[in-house]
């Protein structure tokens, strides 16, 4: 069962190519050869998700489908093929409207693959509201109100002060590199750095940062709590946490998954704000959930690290989030980490589909992770020289310098101005000029 339908009107022999590339993402391509076969198609299949539009062989008939792709409610997004004199003079360089897209020929016929299935899960994922105005802004807007979550502690009386940075590491995806991150982010910013670093482990669930560490069973901060319910006695992070022979300070909120009704999510998210006088870096490794405490955390998140890796269900996941993160109004403090960015997807690409800019990359790297905590160590420690290494310490570094993309990356959002000239508008204006 194809996922959706793509029509094409490219000339039979790119179509073709193109088509072989589509049916192997499950897309069913459907060659359209002028505006009244697309015209018709429309009317019988409402399961055409993008219009592949050749703009540079037959201009008018290219606005003329263009027309039924927007015709009464329909609202079609679409790949269309422009000489590149004319991008260029348009000034859109394949960054107009929020959902269509633009590309040149030569193009290979797998690179239109991928720009279709990000452009579908776009689709997909932009719900109605968001569908134009709505996501430019909420993607342009400033820094978000923090909302005042009933309970927390107040930041006011010490923002004098020089506070810790609270790091979350969240994809609501398993098995993208959160932990592993969370891992080597704290080591390097702990070694390499020189700064005071407390890794916690939030993911009660499957959470492993201790055992990856070598820490055998440390204290956690569940058991601590109910000690202090007897005792009257309350401790601070710094009492409770485990210290890694790094000198990363690990803390683990539970050992096991039940009987953690004791972490009520204001009380664990007071205690963490509390920590950001004792230490530089509070790196939080989550568990993929948007539960109470997830959230709680969120609201109080200087920034999230989002890894994703390039392929399409960790994109889907990310875009997802990116979405939650939307309504829950923290979308500002998300950027993305590229894992294992050397095996599929370019950057630009995931940037363009997700619609967050990336800070950093990190590469694949073997089972190299896998050996480190073998021996239970960050891979900081134990392959101080590796390239991977490299990478994660140019993240801290970043994080360090408070920058927000790494520009070099390409694909990041379009400046306002560039997006505000949308095609909707160039296409009005073009169509007053042909008729
Ligand atoms: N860049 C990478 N290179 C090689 N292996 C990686 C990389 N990132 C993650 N891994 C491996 O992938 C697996 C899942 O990573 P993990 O950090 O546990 O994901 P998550 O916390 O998101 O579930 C682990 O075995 C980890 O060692
Ligand atoms: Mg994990």
């Amino acid at each position: 069962m194809p996922r959706s339908a793509v029509a094409i009107a490219l000339p039979p022999l790119e179509f073709e190519a193109v088509r072989d590339h589509l049916a192997e993402a499950g897309y069913d391509a459907i060659l359209v050869r002028d505006a009244l076969e697309l015209k018709t198609l429309l009317r019988s299949r409402d399961d055409i998700k993008v219009a592949i539009l050749d703009g540079e062989t037959d201009f008018d008939a290219t606005l003329e489908m263009y027309s039924h792709l927007h015709e009464g409610d329909r609202d079609i997004a679409a790949l269309l093929l422009m000489p590149p004199l004319a991008l260029g003079r348009m000034d859109i360089g394949g960054k107009g409207y929020i959902k269509d897209e633009y590309f040149t020929r030569p193009y290979s016929a797998e690179s239109l693959r991928w720009r279709i299935e990000a452009m579908v899960i776009r689709v997909e994922n932009v719900s109605a509201e968001f569908t134009t105005e709505g996501v430019m802004d909420a993607d342009l807007q400033g820094p978000a109100e923090r909302p005042a979550a009933d309970g927390l502690v107040s930041d006011e009386a010490s923002s004098e002060r020089k506070r810790g940075k609270i790091i979350i590491v969240f994809n609501p995806k398993g098995g993208v590199g959160k932990t592993t991150i969370s891992i080597n982010l704290g080591a390097a910013l702990q070694i390499r750095k020189r700064q005071r670093v407390l890794l916690v482990d939030c993911d009660t669930l499957t959470g492993h940062i201790a055992l990856s560490l070598g820490l055998e069973s440390p204290r956690t901060l569940a058991r601590a709590w109910r000690e202090a319910a007897k005792s009257g006695k309350e401790e601070s992070i710094a009492q409770i946490a485990a210290v890694h022979n790094s000198g990363l300070s690990v803390l683990r909120l539970a050992s096991s998954p039940l009987h953690t009704e004791i972490l009520e999510p204001t009380r664990v998210v007071n205690l963490i704000m509390a920590a950001r006088d004792s230490y530089d870096w509070l790196v939080l490794d989550m568990h993929p959930d948007y539960g109470p405490l997830n959230q709680a955390l969120f609201s109080q998140a200087d920034r999230i690290l989002v890894p994703v890796t390039p392929d399409v269900p960790c994109i889907r996941a990310a875009v997802q989030f990116r979405e939650v993160a939307v309504e829950l109004n923290i979308r500002d403090r998300l950027t993305m980490v590229i894992n294992r960015f050397n095996s599929g997807v370019a950057a630009s690409d995931v940037q363009r589909v997700v619609a967050l800019s990336a800070l950093a990359r990190v590469r694949s790297a073997g089972m190299l992770f896998v050996r480190a905590s073998d021996e239970g160590k960050s891979a900081v420690e134990r392959f101080p020289d590796s390239k991977v290494v490299g990478d994660i310490e140019t993240l801290a570094e970043r994080l360090m310098a408070g920058v927000d993309a790494d520009d070099s990356l390409g694909g990041g959002l379009a400046p306002r101005e560039r997006i505000r000239g949308s095609f909707k508008g160039l296409f009005d204006r073009l169509t007053a000029q042909v008729s």
